[in-house]
């Protein structure tokens, strides 16, 4: 079989003949970015073959890279086929989830009521006049007789006794005991809150005892390989049990690694982690479970269940206490999940009296309305264009990304993540791009690039050089291959523009069909809240300039960070929040978008940009 040698990661595999590049790299442990699943696409698997690959390029390889990449050997890791032994470039991934890891915590403080309990007992030793068996002696002095416990945590008491002179400590869930510890550990108590995304998976570390978030680790949801979005993952999941398992294992191995990061950065031991709280959208959330969530991608969109499941822990695999459980919250409907709940549940917007809207813009666009008579959510399809993706230069919220745009003094300025040279355009870039344009006249409200070549009076002299005709039609140069990373110019297409205007028109027309179903108007909304990492970083005059949001003063709009994770931590911490989190699916009313003639309606009215 012939060996790949991934460089500078110095990981090597060996693999079948015919293996893609993609799924050596991912056997080898390494993650290749990419967005369409190896479908040949999106061009961003590209990789550098050093050794073994003189193959002819394919025709997708010819598409996405230029003659002098495919002379320097490089090629699409998806596309290209291992025939013989290789050695392969990867270039290193730059860290897109440091913006999400610091949001964490957008709660000051959560309320500690935890659902597990630890108590310290020192016994009675026995002797011929008092033989109490083991059992009853430690239910007795909890003051607990009722409790139950299962033979094989029962099965290690008598020795943990006797070797620790009956000091030990009992930790209980509901009425059960579900571990013993020898001598008083009773102050150790924590749980894992986990936000599942589609892109990113985030894990908080709680100390159950304070409801204090102590750590946080975050890394790239590696069902990735299978596809961005999650139709692609459902795609993937119903060619059959395999390949569920393989969805299956890739989140479930992420979460151990974010574990087992967590351990290591507070020198906590795995066995005091006694619980997991997840959200995440209705298809992760089926996954994680190792679910089939085939009858999620046709209409109706119905999922296998949506109430709470709750799991242990070694029953899909996860490493902590091994009578440690997982729950994951309830979903509302086939696309309004979790993670919207999360959202709810973190803002309490379900306990508010004014009119308030959140919008968590992602892949799929989550919107919830409550007003004082109703609560209502639903989802929109808003595609990845606000993950940069579907952007000829998109690229996730890293280093390098153009994450802000602005006309200044005549001028375009862009501004990337942590200062460094340009390579690429992230969602918030892109946005600001947008409206930036916009407000330079040189797109117009349509959305279309000013005609420069039949208007040349409509562009000011200073961005003649920089409006340009480029392979897929007007293009404005927002960073010169001199000042780019990649060396090459980095540019906002028309197609750019229109995939934008897709996206954000899909977001507004889903806003507009709750508030016409809620009897009121745009006008009347007292607070729209932008929940997700997204919301955090985008620029709300940019998001108002592009007509995303709807057009209300600026001081309307606040941004709440994740307040999905922040839901899943507020469940952890507290029995009484994971209650009301059980029964808020009930009071939401979910509106299916897919069937709503107006839909179009609004989505065509809000696909133009507002008029400055
Ligand atoms: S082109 Fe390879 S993953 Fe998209």
């Amino acid at each position: 079989m012939p060996k790949v040698k991934f460089i500078p990661q110095n990981r090597e595999v060996e693999v079948e003949a015919g293996t893609t590049l993609l799924n050596a790299a991912d056997a080898a442990g390494l993650y290749i970015e990419g967005d369409c699943a190896g479908k040949g696409t999106c061009g961003k698997c590209r990789v550098k073959m050093i050794k073994g690959g003189d193959e002819e390029p394919t025709a997708a390889e010819k598409k996405h890279l230029s003659k002098k990449e495919l002379l320097g050997g490089w090629v699409l890791a998806c596309q290209r086929k291992i025939e013989k032994d290789a050695i392969v470039e990867v270039p290193i991934q730059k860290d897109a989830h440091s913006r999400k890891i610091t949001l964490a915590g957008g709660i000051e403080k959560l309320e500690a009521e935890p659902v597990i309990k630890k108590i310290h007992v020192k016994l009675d030793r026995p002797s011929v006049k008092d033989q109490t068996a083991d059992l009853e002696r430690l239910l007795s002095a909890l003051g607990k007789e009722d409790l139950t416990v299962k033979p094989r945590e029962l099965n290690t008491l008598p020795k943990m006794l006797r070797e620790h002179k009956f000091s030990v400590t009992a930790t209980i869930s509901g009425n059960r005991i579900i571990s013993f510890e020898p001598e008083d550990t009773s102050d150790q108590m924590y749980g894992i809150a986990f936000d599942i995304g589609t892109t990113t998976i985030v894990g908080s570390l709680l100390d159950l005892k304070t409801a204090s978030v102590i750590a946080v680790s975050a890394t790239t949801n590696p069902q990735n390989i299978y596809g961005a979005d999650v139709i692609s993952r459902i795609t993937h999941a119903n060619q059959g049990k395999e390949q569920l398992q393989q969805l299956q294992n890739k989140v479930i191995e992420a979460a151990n690694d974010i574990i087992k990061d967590l351990l290591k950065k507070t020198k906590i031991a795995r066995d005091r982690i006694y619980e997991i709280v997840a959200v995440g959208n209705t298809t992760m959330s089926h996954l994680f479970m190792g679910i089939d969530p085939t009858y999620l991608a046709p209409a109706p969109f119905v999922p296998v269940y949506s109430r709470a499941l709750d799991v242990g822990a070694t029953e899909i695999g996860l490493k902590i206490n091994p009578a440690g459980r997982v729950t994951f919250l309830p979903n509302i409907a086939g696309y309004v999940g979790s993670d919207t709940l999360g959202v709810i549940l973190a803002t309490k917007m379900d306990q508010r009296s004014d009119n308030c809207a959140a919008i968590d813009i992602g892949t799929n666009g989550e919107l919830v309305l409550k007003t004082r008579d109703t609560l209502m959510a639903c989802s929109t399809a808003a595609g990845p264009a606000f993950e940069g993706a579907q952007i000829g230069q998109g690229m996730r919220a890293a280093a390098g990304a153009i994450e802000a745009v602005a006309y200044e003094d005549n001028d375009i300025k862009v501004t990337t993540i942590d200062d460094v040279p340009a390579c690429g355009i992230c969602g918030s870039g892109l946005i600001d791009a947008a409206a930036a344009l916009l407000q330079a006249g040189l797109i117009e409200p349509s959305g279309r690039f000013v005609n420069f070549e039949e208007n040349p009076e409509k562009v000011a002299d200073h961005f003649k050089n920089r409006l340009r005709r480029g392979k897929t039609g007007i293009e404005f140069v927002l960073v010169p291959a001199a000042e780019s990373d990649i060396k090459e110019d980095i540019v906002l297409t028309q197609n750019d523009v229109r995939e934008l205007q897709l996206a954000k028109g899909a977001i507004h027309a889903g806003l507009m069909i709750l508030i016409k179903e809620a009897g009121i108007q745009e006008k009347d909304l007292d607070q729209v809240l932008l929940a997700g990492a997204f919301g955090n970083y985008v620029s709300r005059e940019s998001a108002l300039a592009i007509g995303l949001l709807p057009q209300l003063p600026i001081d309307k709009i606040k941004a709440v960070g994740n307040a999905a994770g922040d839901g899943a931590r507020v469940a952890l911490a507290s029995k009484s929040e994971r209650d009301r989190a059980v029964k808020l699916p009930h009071q939401v009313k979910h509106m299916e978008l897919s069937t709503r003639m107006d839909f179009q309606e609004f989505f065509i009215e809000a696909i133009s940009f507002p008029k400055i």
